[in-house]
């Protein structure tokens, strides 16, 4: 499987330390706000990033998650599909989704207008990755772990046809795996 990787862009200790940094800026965050916040990971590939975030937050939030689809190999399609839906109901409530990679931006602009149709009070968007050279959409995440070049990348929950996610670095994937 690493043989596939053509370079480690971050290795594990610089996203466990970057991850520490976050989660302090987002408690301090909360905290002015006196909100318990429902910390929602997008499906599959947030669980690596969320799991080494929550571990850092001492405030109250409550946990869930929903998968919605919008990628096909490595383009997207442009149309977002809710395929799990979360259990706790977002109304009145304030919104982090937790996502592994803003790319074109589609993703999240659609997620975010959902919780907002469905009465969120607020919704805040924390990715361990940016690539916003492939931005189309005006989105921003208001915490970013690092902003990564325009290559396809693996690992830490990112995927090419559902493999990769366990590598516990993040890589470019060998362009000739999926050309
Ligand atoms: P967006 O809607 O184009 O921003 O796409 C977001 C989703 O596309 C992410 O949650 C990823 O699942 C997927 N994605 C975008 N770029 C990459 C990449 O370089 N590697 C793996 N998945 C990616």
């Amino acid at each position: 499987m690493s043989d596939d990787i053509l370079k480690v862009l971050l290795n594990e200790e610089q996203i466990e330390k970057r991850c520490i940094e976050l989660a302090e800026q987002i408690e301090s965050d909360y905290e002015k706000l006196h909100a318990v916040p429902i910390v929602v990971g997008l499906l599959k590939g947030s669980v690596p990033f969320m799991a080494e975030l929550i571990k850092r937050f001492t405030f109250d939030c409550e946990i869930d998650f929903m998968s919605v689809s919008s990628y096909d190999g490595t383009e997207s399609i442009g149309d977002v599909r809710i395929e799990k839906d979360m259990d706790i109901s977002c109304r009145g409530r304030h919104i982090l989704v937790v996502e592994d990679i803003v790319d074109t931006g589609r993703t999240l602009r659609e997620v975010k207008q959902m919780f907002m149709n469905k009465g969120a009070t607020d919704v805040k968007i924390v990715s361990l990755l940016d690539k916003p050279e492939r931005r189309v959409v005006d989105i921003k995440a208001d915490y970013v772990g690092y902003t990564v070049p325009n290559e396809f990348v693996v690992g830490y929950g990112l995927d090419y046809n559902q493999k990769y996610r366990n590598l516990p670095f993040i890589g470019i994937l060998k362009p000739e795996i999926y050309e």
